[in-house]
């Protein structure tokens, strides 16, 4: 028999907590109201203003040389809770550079910027869900979240289902990060089991021999075994 497979209490990230002081202020403190859909939430804008060109995949070659860092290839696929594959999803995602760097205005602290890394890029899945990306592995970061905090070594994700109101963020860690016990953004995930979901896992089919090593990442979209995705209720 067919069933849903019900997602645990837990696996998403609690929307206020305290160790992560941003969710004091933006987390809600009134209960949701439900909106009524209208055409313009349920048709577009999706995929923006221009079409999605090759290096766009590619953060390794969107400047004239060559960016600092360790190239990696990170892939997988989207996909529902039964594991059947979403098509045609934009996949965007950012980072900082190999120097924990982002180059964004709001990013001031002393760690220098590659002129050939933006660290900005986007895809969309194959028919059968597929995505990949060539990139540089990021730094570990400091915030000012509380005192001596470091984020561990992350990339950003964003997908964009069949409208606007369909985009999921999550970010995506690497295996083994000292830092990960210590990092309330992700630690506001109260289940272990689904904190590790949001960890790639190196993957030596996808490594690119004397060129890249591959990390894989899926992302479910619901359901028991779904990625843990930020500001779901
Ligand atoms: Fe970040």
């Amino acid at each position: 028999m067919k069933t849903y497979p019900r997602p645990e209490p837990g696996d998403q990230p609690t929307l206020r907590y305290p160790p992560y002081t941003s969710t004091v202020r933006r987390a809600p403190t009134r209960p949701p109201i439900l909106l009524p859909h209208t055409l313009s939430e349920l048709t577009g804008p999706v995929f923006g203003h221009g079409p999605i060109g090759e290096a766009d995949s590619d953060l390794t070659r969107q400047h004239a040389g060559d960016p600092i860092g360790e190239r990696i290839i990170v892939a997988g696929r989207v996909v529902d809770e039964d594991g059947r594959p979403i098509p045609h999803t934009l996949i965007e995602l950012w980072q900082a550079n190999a120097a924990d760097r982002y180059a964004h205005a709001m990013d001031d602290h002393p760690a220098p910027l590659d002129p050939n890394f933006t660290g900005a890029g986007r895809t969309i899945t194959d028919a059968e869900g597929h995505y990949r990306f060539v990139t540089i592995k990021p730094g570990a970061y400091p915030w000012r979240n509380h005192d001596n905090a470091w984020r561990p070594a992350h990339i950003h994700f964003s997908l964009f289902g069949p409208c606007f109101i369909t985009r999921l963020v999550t970010q995506m860690y690497f295996p083994n990060d000292p830092l990960m016990p210590f990092d309330p953004v992700s630690q506001s995930i109260p289940n272990e089991r689904a904190r590790r979901r949001l960890i790639s896992s190196f993957d030596l089919s996808l490594t690119e021999p004397e060129w890249a090593l591959g990390y894989r990442f899926d992302f479910v979209l619901r359901g028991r075994d779904a990625t843990p995705f930020e500001g779901q209720p």
